[in-house]
């Protein structure tokens, strides 16, 4: 089935707080990638950093307390209305927060590093996912970082059934997947709660090793680094993320 069919703009309906939200990450897994990010990229107090997109904000929040000069940026008003009550509690001063498509973006040369996490990439057709990279290459400044974090297209094709049901709180979830062609996803996610069924859909564009590497590169970025994991071991064929480090 061809991409450009499906539906472009379901993000927008797929990232409300009622459907998807961040309370299942444990606090502890977003320290350790936050250590990771800090260490990998080898930024210093009051670099900027670019987190997009942002979601609830976990990774901001963290960077934002240990003195980094942060823009989080998400469309979901919903996600950013969170994060703003959090800094504020917080007394965060150093972290702005930007409701903007990320496909719309027009920094240049702002960004000592820019992550994007949680396998937020892969949600457009591929024309619009290169030109997301192409923008956050000209987002960052001269021998600025990019961090990379989505699920291992390979680990996904050999373990992914057609149908995984889970609960989560309170909830009962369903997903269903159906692959449009070799690298697509459709993913097709119930959720039953309070005696009442929701269901929404999301497509994804599933990259490995190598075709991460070639959108990297074509976009500009010199990749520096392939991990399988935020405690630093290399990918594996079995890793469940590819995490990559590139330059500018
Ligand atoms: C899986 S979540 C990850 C969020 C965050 N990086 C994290 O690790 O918690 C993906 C996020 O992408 C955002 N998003 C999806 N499409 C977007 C778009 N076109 N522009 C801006 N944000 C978008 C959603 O609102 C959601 O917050």
């Amino acid at each position: 089935m061809d991409r450009n069919k499906t539906n472009k703009e379901w993000f927008k309906s797929f990232f409300k707080k009622d459907f998807y939200n961040f309370d299942f990450i444990p606090k502890k897994r977003t320290q350790e990638e936050v250590s990771f990010i800090i260490k990998a990229s080898g930024i210093k107090k009051g670099f900027k950093i670019l987190d997009i997109p942002c979601g609830a904000a976990r990774h901001s929040l963290e960077l934002a307390k240990k003195k980094f000069d942060v823009t989080a940026l998400d469309y979901s008003k919903e996600y950013l209305e969170d994060a703003v009550k959090k800094a504020q509690k917080t007394g965060l001063k150093n972290i702005t927060f930007v409701r903007k498509d990320m496909r719309k973006i027009d920094f240049r040369e702002e960004f000592d590093l820019a992550i994007n996490m949680f396998t937020s990439f892969g949600y457009f057709d591929d024309k619009d996912n290169y030109l997301f990279l192409k923008k956050i290459y000209r987002s960052l400044k001269k021998g600025g970082v990019f961090i990379i974090d989505i699920k291992n297209g390979v680990f996904r094709k050999n373990n992914l059934s057609e149908k995984n049901w889970d609960i989560i709180g309170d909830a009962i979830e369903l997903q269903e997947f159906v692959w449009l062609n070799k690298t697509t996803l459709k993913n097709i996610w119930h959720k039953i709660e309070n005696g009442e069924m929701k269901t929404r859909v999301f497509y994804l564009k599933v990259y490995d090793k190598k075709s991460l590497n070639k959108i990297l590169k074509k976009a500009g970025f010199k990749v520096k680094k392939i991990y399988g994991d935020f405690d630093f071991s290399l990918l594996k064929k079995n890793s469940k993320r590819i995490i990559a480090v590139c330059k500018k």
